[in-house]
């Protein structure tokens, strides 16, 4: 059973040209890019993108760091596609959590700019590719 998770990287990845890393480790994992696009994020995406944090201590920072700049969204697919790219991301802390050989322990030093955004479940995949591609 395939399936889809949708993958960001973020405005800190992007501005630090690693969005073709980030790609490559995608495809050398042996997962499949079915979507890619670069966009801004309107504060409507986001809220609804993070609606689970809504009333966090970081949610107001967390809306203004990914509409500040230019994303990288991505629809990748693959046998147990969401929790292969968050093992292809580290943990959420680059510094605590994630580990080296990561693309957070290997490219990240703040919680806030850990570069990519990957689906935490194949149903929040699922809620997330039809958010931000809602005709594929
Ligand atoms: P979360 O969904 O917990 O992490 P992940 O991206 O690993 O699924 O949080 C969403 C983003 O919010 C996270 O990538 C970075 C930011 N964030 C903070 O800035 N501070 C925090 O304490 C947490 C938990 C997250
Ligand atoms: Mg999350």
């Amino acid at each position: 059973m395939t399936e889809r998770t949708l993958v960001l990287v973020k405005p800190d990845g992007v501005s630090r040209g690693l969005v073709g890393e980030v790609i490559s480790r995608i495809e050398r994992k042996g997962l499949k890019l079915v979507a890619l696009e670069l966009r801004n994020v309107e504060r409507d995406l986001a809220e609804q993108h993070y609606a689970e944090h809504a009333g966090k201590g970081f949610y107001e920072d967390l809306l203004s760091f990914i509409t500040s700049g230019p994303v990288v969204a991505a629809v990748v697919e693959g046998p147990r596609a969401a929790a292969a790219f968050r093992q292809l991301a580290g943990g959420t802390d680059p510094v605590e959590k994630a580990a080296t050989g990561s693309i957070r322990g290997d490219f990240g030093m703040e919680v806030q700019y850990n570069l990519v955004h990957g689906s935490d479940s194949p149903e929040s995949a699922e809620r997330e590719v039809k958010l931000w591609f809602p005709d594929l």
